[in-house]
């Protein structure tokens, strides 16, 4: 990294705009899917309009009910969630959603979620028709797949085969896969995920894990197991970040959307200095839905600080 010590003058704003395949970002700063509802619900809360893009909660093809309760629980260092996957699909998404997530003005990102190949493909392929509003479609590869159970973004395989498939059919709009930390080596899965036409990649989604009930002796969730999120895997997402970067993405100039467990300014720049060039925040929206926009500030002092005129001059530049 670059050892400036001199400070940028105080009239110089520090600028935080990031490219992410075909979007262009004011800022690094986004949300988690499914810790944001559609917007909507968040807007009493926090300026929307101030993050660098809105990622929303998976919609898929048919409306989805979603898992019983318990669907969520707190960890001593964060949050365990099994939601399964509840939304209104694909159709009311478009008509209800879609007019108010425009009115928010910045890039929106839509979270897919599947059950087979033709699911993804064809709610991707739909979605890729509504730009200039949706300018990204990330791939949520964490769900079982329907001939084996096994989720496609553990089986490298598999993985290709669903990316090449949704490749052929995403034109227009940004094609980002969400990678699953659940394996041994996860710069395999993003190894098969770029050379099968990813443009960016996302990490890293939830560990599954599981809390116990002991007067019942019974698992917390109803449904068993969850996926465990927030500062708990936050030294885990940097180390994955970091490995992709490194082993794929630094190669191929695929950008990284990091994110797991990120609160505070400090985590951001864990994250860029690893490799990522969006980041994104879940669970710590439940504390604080503004903290996207107090990560800008504080990012914004820490470049002036080290004397940086982007924050695109850190991405990356980890010393190891
Ligand atoms: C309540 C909750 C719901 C989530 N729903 C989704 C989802 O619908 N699709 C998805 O890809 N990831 C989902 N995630 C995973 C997050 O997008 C993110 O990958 C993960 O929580 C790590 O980030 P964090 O530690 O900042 O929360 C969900 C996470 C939480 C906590």
């Amino acid at each position: 990294m670059n050892n400036l010590t001199s400070t940028l003058p105080s009239n110089v704003e520090p600028d935080l705009s990031v490219q992410i395949g075909k979007m262009h970002l004011a800022n690094p700063m986004m949300t988690a899917s499914g810790t944001c509802g559609y917007a909507d619900e968040y807007a009493d809360f926090a300026d929307l309009s101030k993050f660098g893009a809105f990622v929303t909660k998976s919609i898929s093809k048919a409306p989805r009910k979603g898992n019983e309760s318990y669907r969520v629980i707190e960890t001593r260092a964060g949050m365990l969630n099994a939601i399964g996957l509840a939304n209104i699909g694909l159709e009311r998404f478009i008509s209800e959603k879609i007019p108010i997530l425009e009115k928010m003005g910045i890039p929106v990102i839509v979270n897919v979620p599947g059950w087979c190949v033709e699911d993804y493909a064809d709610v991707a392929e739909r979605l890729d028709q509504e730009l200039p509003v949706v300018r990204g479609i990330e791939l949520n590869v964490s769900c079982p797949n329907v001939k084996n159970g096994l989720s496609f973004g553990t089986d490298p395989a598999r993985l290709a085969e669903l990316v090449a498939a949704v490749r052929k059919r995403v034109k227009r709009t940004t094609l980002i896969v969400k990678l699953s930390p659940n394996v041994a080596d996860v710069a395999v899965t993003a190894r098969a995920a770029v050379e099968a036409g990813a443009d960016c990649l996302s990490l890293i989604n939830t560990f599954t894990a599981m809390v116990i009930d002991i007067e019942k002796g019974r698992p917390m969730l109803a449904n068993g197991t969850g996926g465990l999120s927030g500062p708990a895997i936050k030294p885990i997402a940097v180390f994955m970040v970091h490995r992709v970067y490194s082993q794929v993405a630094k190669a191929h100039a695929i950008p990284i959307i990091g994110m797991g467990g990120i609160q505070t300014w400090q985590d951001a720049v864990e994250f860029l200095l690893a490799g990522a060039t969006g980041l994104a925040v879940g669970t710590a929206l439940f504390i604080d839905p503004a903290i996207p926009n107090k990560i800008c500030n504080g990012l914004r002092d820490y470049l002036r600080r080290r004397g940086h005129k982007r924050v695109q001059d850190i991405i990356g530049t980890l010393q190891t």
